[in-house]
């Protein structure tokens, strides 16, 4: 199977967790690979992992929410493949605090890391996209747009949770300016998922919480990266060309 043969695609955050399972899926699916990363060493070893299963892949490092980067890296892509067919917004994260505790300096901080990175990584593929009127675009969203109980339980995350609910706001807005270029945007909204950093903090609220992810999800296990992988694959390929705007949730029932 090759769904996604000879297309170019852009995964950020690809150093680790989900951004190294979605590159090695679209790897294998046939995908010409972009990889990006604060983290060098780490998304060469990503680029050499898709390399050593037979797949193509470059491996970049900077920082997706600086604005001059962006527009340095972006420029070094499209001049390396000559057009990006699929972008991963895969960047994102947290530093927690309770609302009553959160300091303005890290609510800055995770709207920047979640969502300008985003925006500015969007608005770089943009113009080939637009000119060739073909395009998929791909955010991490995550079920902490309703609202985690375990989350808010034990260190809270209202700016994490603000920002996974901003991208379904942003791919909702992508759909309508874009459709008429031919351009999809979706989310995937990852529940709980099982990675090397999150697994062990997840099993230890399973001994604290009064709503551990065990009792919060109807399957009642944590995914594992590959589940979120296949969705994305399954979002950047032609069978799911009659879908846009859309959120996709794959969290268990959660
Ligand atoms: N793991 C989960 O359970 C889970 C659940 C829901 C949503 N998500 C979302 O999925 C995405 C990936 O999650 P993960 O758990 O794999 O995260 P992670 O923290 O393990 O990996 C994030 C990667 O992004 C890189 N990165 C961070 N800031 C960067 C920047 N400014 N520029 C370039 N690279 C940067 C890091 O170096 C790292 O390799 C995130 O958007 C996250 O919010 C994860």
């Amino acid at each position: 199977m090759a769904r996604l043969k000879d297309r170019v695609a852009i995964v950020t955050g690809a150093a680790q967790g989900l951004g190294r399972a979605i590159a090695l899926k679209l790897g294998a699916e046939g995908a010409r690979l972009a990889l990006l990363d604060m983290q060098a060493e780490a998304v060469a070893e990503t680029a050499a992992l898709v390399k050593a299963a037979g797949g193509e892949a470059v491996a970049w490092s900077g920082d997706v929410t600086d604005e001059a980067t962006v527009t340095d890296l972006f420029g070094r892509i499209h001049a390396h493949y000559g057009q990006v067919d699929v972008l991963v917004n895969n960047v994102g994260g947290s530093r927690n605090m309770k609302i009553w505790e959160m300091t303005a300096e890290v609510w800055d901080f995770t709207i920047r890391l979640n969502l300008r990175s985003a925006f500015l990584c969007t608005r770089a593929v943009l113009p080939g996209m637009m000119a060739r009127k073909s395009g998929n675009i791909i955010c991490l969203s995550s079920g902490a747009k309703e609202g985690t109980p375990w989350t808010a339980e034990d260190t809270g995350a209202p700016a994490y949770s603000t920002c996974k609910a901003g991208i379904h706001g942003f791919i909702r807005d992508l759909c309508w300016e874009l459709s008429p270029y031919g351009i999809r945007a979706n989310a995937v909204a990852p529940g709980p998922i099982g990675t090397t950093k999150n697994a062990p903090l997840f099993a230890s609220q399973e001994e604290r919480l009064v709503h551990p992810p065990s009792r919060m999800v109807p399957m009642v296990r944590l995914g594992q990266p590959h589940e979120i992988a296949d969705a994305v694959c399954f979002l950047a390929s032609d069978e799911s060309s009659y879908i846009t705007g859309v959120t996709l949730d794959v969290a268990g029932g959660r």
